[in-house]
């Protein structure tokens, strides 16, 4: 009977083989998409029963794309093995008895296996991602490397906390870059160049551990049995962090049956590598060490209670819901276990309860291949290693990074950009984009999922005055943020969309304290030194001339967005003092008015800056020698050579939903001149900017799949082609290009402060233009590939974080009553800036001042009710 069933595979295997036909799901994977799922076991009864499950449960929740089984055996065992078929396989030599040293250590077939794999197997040379599983999990849903969130470089693995060896000398004595080393396993999803730089490491760290007996102790490894075991979980760590992988680091797609899986996530992957229990039926991989269930057709795992006795035994949603990942993990080995018997010819199996719910729709419906969940796609915040060998320190505190942006093709590219090199940089915490947006805009609005998203009501414009002042945005989106967010940051970034990381912004770094926020120096806001600070804040002498990166503690915050947003408004209405004389600003537009609300809030608040200059650069000025900048600040025109690139041009470019679109690329780094030094540091440094918003975009599109770019002619003509009609269309408006020419041509030397005032000035003005387009603006196709993949970092049910942009919820109508209470404060603030402006003329200067401080305390005491409101919503919800 088996033999019959083995030649009827055979054939059919020999058939597929002559007509060049592979089975269906592997012919849809194409460059660079193709996944290869692998799994390390050995000739053992122990490793064909979760052989089984694991195949089982690949094809039931279709993982796209081949899976190869790396089987390990001594020969002894390969004579008698019985379970070639289980599997598609790829022999590699056993290592578990290491042929020089003569150590018995089975798992390090693992590390040798992939070696082996890599080398030899031609199925290797066809691969683009390696998803990397032990034996003893199920899948639950499809792994796809890109959509968990792997790249290339940075590989997507599950947390192992208890890998303090990371941490101490273990780590120091096995590797070059300690610091580097993540507390990770499990679960590895890589890009097939990484694992190929990786797996020769792996397997000698893995050597190098095992050899190091004397710190195999439970102080240095964490392994409560101190006797090497999960040496081959070093030798990765430490072989990872050997050739400079950072891993991002995911807690929620795989889970551990027994475990309670976290509010709103769904995991995709089980590990049943512990004991677990429902009621007083359990299961341990342990005790089945040398079953050999596999080939006895009468049995099957003791079955596990049903689920409609678990509803009833269990009240807890949540306990409940791992009691069921309890069950659907031995169901479905049990499932397996049914359909290889079969396929080993056993006799139908007699009827029984069991037996029938395993056939029933019941368990079908609660065992289908689960989707991926934003929740379950959020990363761990990347560890801040400290000094390996210092005394345990404080902590650092925890950091949250922002930016504001609004609903328009211009601010989805700079989002795609400054996403991409925040997690690119290594910055502590988690980023936040505001998103300021009216509601139409929303309702058609693609790009839900650029970033972890905070929608906030569009301020853009005054309803009284009809003032249109996109700027104002950033204060509001700020305020608005603080007041229905509970962050647990100790310190907030707060960054612009034209912003480019290169590395951590950290507050320890750069001295930022309370009272002391951080900043970069704007030496352009001559109003600091003028009337303009006089006619609008009580410490003109606090006033610093600051902007573009801050970093500030969000105790200061929390008192300070209302602030900035107050003085904005205060100075933009003030029109009598626009002009270039007053405030620096050369075309006497008001657009720097939030630039002056920021710097005179503070200055209310008596905050002091921490001013750096070694935080910030723009790309096109000459870099200080030495300096490491964390930020590019792409807000002018930069050059280098020929190729130029300005961001004004960009305006209206669709780059983020149009495949493969990028910008033109830079010159390549080894055509520049050499010969000045300077010139050669600013472009490489232009070049680099550049580069990385391209890769930004190049992984923005592998992510949204699209189709291969080599299939794909058209796609640079497209993009000039854009690019030209784009360019015409912001030449249309003479009056300020004719500055900007002149700008540029000043921009060059960027010698004085000028262009740089201009500069700024054109951001403000480009935020203003760039939403007046998006009002008159066509949507182009639907995009329909979303699918639900949003990371609101947000439990959907608490006014915590924020609110779904639904408008069919009572969420929009509530920001509806914020924008009006806010817009009620502005017109006291306007009836303030009028009373000051009496002051002025009249010299009633007593009068004036009362009645200002007055409104001032009746707005901050309106606020801070409106705060504890919040507060006491919030408790509500969570209690
Ligand atoms: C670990 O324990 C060993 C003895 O078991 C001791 O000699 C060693 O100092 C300890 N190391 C640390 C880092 O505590
Ligand atoms: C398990 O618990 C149920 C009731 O909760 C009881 O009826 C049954 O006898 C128990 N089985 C064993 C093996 O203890
Ligand atoms: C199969 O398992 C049953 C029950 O454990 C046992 O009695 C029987 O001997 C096994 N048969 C074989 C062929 O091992
Ligand atoms: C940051 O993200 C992690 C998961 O990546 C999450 O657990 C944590 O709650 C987030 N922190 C904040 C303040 O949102
Ligand atoms: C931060 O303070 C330390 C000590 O006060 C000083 O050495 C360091 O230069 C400061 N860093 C910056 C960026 O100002
Ligand atoms: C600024 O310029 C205006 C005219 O543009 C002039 O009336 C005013 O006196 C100037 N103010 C200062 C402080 O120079
Ligand atoms: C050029 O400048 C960089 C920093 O700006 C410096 O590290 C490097 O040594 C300089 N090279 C030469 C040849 O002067
Ligand atoms: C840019 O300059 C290079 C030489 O520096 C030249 O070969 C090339 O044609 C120029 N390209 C354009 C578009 O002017
Ligand atoms: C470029 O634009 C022209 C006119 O706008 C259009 O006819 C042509 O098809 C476009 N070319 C490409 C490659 O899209
Ligand atoms: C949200 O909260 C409400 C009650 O406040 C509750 O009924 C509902 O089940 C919750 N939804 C989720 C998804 O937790």
């Amino acid at each position: 009977m088996m033999e019959k069933k083995a030649i009827l595979v055979l054939l059919v295997l020999t058939l597929s083989l002559i007509s060049g036909q592979e089975p269906k799901k592997i012919e849809t994977l194409k460059a660079p998409y193709r996944i290869h799922t692998l799994f390390s076991v050995e000739c053992q009864n122990y490793f064909d029963w979760q052989t089984v499950g694991l195949m089982h449960s690949y094809r039931k929740a279709q993982q796209p794309g081949p899976i190869t089984r790396l089987l390990s055996c001594t020969d002894e065992e390969r004579k008698n093995y019985r379970g070639m078929e289980l599997a598609p396989t790829f022999e590699v030599p056993s290592m578990s008895r290491h042929p020089k040293t003569g150590d018995w250590y089975p798992a390090i077939n693992k590390p040798a296996g992939v070696v082996h794999w890599l080398k030899y197997s031609k199925e290797a040379q066809n691969v683009d991602w390696v998803v990397i599983l032990d034996a003893d999990m199920i899948i639950r849903g499809p792994i796809v490397p890109w959509e968990i969130g792997a790249e290339k470089g940075r590989p997507v693995s599950a947390y192992y906390g208890y890998l303090i060896g990371c941490d101490n000398v273990l780590a120091k004595l096995h590797t070059k870059h300690p610091e580097l080393c993540d507390k990770v396993g499990g679960l590895l999803a890589m890009h097939i160049d990484d694992l190929r730089a990786l797996a020769p490491l792996w397997l000698s760290k893995t050597e190098e551990v095992r050899e190091d007996r004397a710190h195999w102790a439970t102080n240095y490894t964490g392994d409560i049995y101190g006797t090497g075991w999960i040496s081959e979980m070093y030798g990765y760590s430490f072989g990872a962090a050997e050739v400079g992988l950072r891993h991002k680091i995911n807690d929620n797609l795989m889970i551990y049956p027994g475990y309670i899986p976290r509010e709103g996530v769904e995991p995709i992957l089980m590990h049943y590598g512990l004991p677990f229990n429902v009621g007083n039926w359990s299961f341990s991989k342990l005790e089945h060490h040398d079953d050999d269930i596999v080939y006895n057709c009468s049995r099957l795992f003791p079955e596990p209670p049903y689920p409609r006795e678990i509803t009833q035994m269990e009240p807890d949603r949540n306990k409940r819901r791992a009691l069921f990942l309890n069950i659907e993990c031995i169901n479905t080995l049990n499932e397996g276990l049914l359909l290889q018997h079969a396929a080993f010819g056993c006799p139908k199996p007699k009827w029984s309860k069991y037996l029938s719910f395993l056939k029933s729709k019941t368990f079908a419906e609660l065992s289908r291949p689960k989707p991926l969940t934003s929740q379950s796609r959020q990363m761990m915040e990347v560890e801040v290693h400290k000094e390996v060998d210092n005394a345990p320190e404080k902590p650092h505190p925890k950091i949250h990074t922002i930016f504001s942006t609004e609903c328009s093709p211009y601010f989805d590219w700079q989002t795609v950009g400054l996403v991409h090199s925040f997690y690119k940089s290594g910055q502590p915490g988690n980023i936040t984009r505001l998103l300021s947006c009216t509601e139409e805009d929303l309702k058609q609005y693609k790009g839900h999922d650029l970033a972890p998203t905070h929608y906030v009501p569009s301020m853009s414009r005054h309803p009284l005055t009809g003032d249109w002042y996109p700027a104002i945005n950033k204060p509001a989106a700020v305020l608005h943020w603080m007041n229905h967010v509970k962050t647990d940051a100790e310190y907030i970034v707060i960054l612009d969309a034209d912003m480019i990381m290169r590395g951590p912004i950290t507050p320890w770094e750069f001295n930022a304290s309370r009272g002391h926020p951080v900043s970069t120096l704007y030496d352009y806001l001559i109003g600091c030194d003028n009337i303009l600070a006089k006619l609008h804040t009580r410490h003109p002498e606090a006033c610093d001339k600051v902007g573009g990166v801050i970093i500030m503690h969000v105790d200061d915050l929390r008192k300070f967005a209302l602030q900035w947003l107050h003085k904005t408004v205060e100075v933009r209405l003030d029109r009598s003092h626009w002009s270039k004389n007053i405030t620096g600003d050369v075309y006497e537009a008001g657009w720097i008015s939030e630039m002056y609300g920021y710097s005179f809030g503070a200055a209310e608040l008596n905050l002091r800056h921490v001013i750096s200059d070694e935080i910030l650069i723009y790309p096109g000025y000459v870099p200080a020698p030495g300096v490491n900048y964390r930020v590019f600040h792409y807000g002018l025109e930069y050059r280098v050579g020929n190729w130029s690139f300005d961001k004004a041009n960009w305006r209206h470019v669709d780059l983020v939903n149009k495949c493969w679109a990028k910008f033109p690329s830079p010159p390549d780094p080894s055509s520049l001149d050499q010969s000045d030094n300077n010139s050669l540091q600013r472009d490489l440094l232009s070049i680099e900017c550049a580069t990385t918003l391209n890769e930004a975009l190049r992984i923005h599109h592998e992510r949204r799949k699209c189709p291969d770019p080599n299939s794909i002619s058209t796609t640079n003509q497209d993009t000039t082609n854009e690019t030209r009609t784009n360019d015409d269309a912001s030449r249309t408006n003479a009056e300020t290009r004719t500055n900007d020419d002149e700008t540029r041509t000043d921009a060059e030397t960027r010698t004085n402060d000028e262009t740089r005032t201009d500069a700024e000035t054109r951001t403000s003005a480009e935020a203003r233009m760039a939403v007046e387009t998006t009002t008159s603006r066509k949507f182009g196709k639907v995009d329909n590939d979303v699918r639900g993949l949003r990371h609101d970092d947000v439990p959907k049910n608490n006014s915590q974080q924020s609110s779904q942009p639904d408008t069919s919820n009572g969420t929009f109508s509530s920001m509806r009553f914020w924008i009006m209470a806010l817009w009620a404060v502005s017109i006291f603030a306007f009836l303030g800036v009028m009373s000051v402006m009496l002051k002025g003329r009249k010299g009633l200067k007593k009068r004036g001042k009362g009645y200002k401080s007055k409104r001032r305390t009746s707005y901050s005491g309106f606020w801070d009710t409106n705060g504890q409101d919040n507060r006491h919503i919030r408790n509500a919800e969570t209690a």
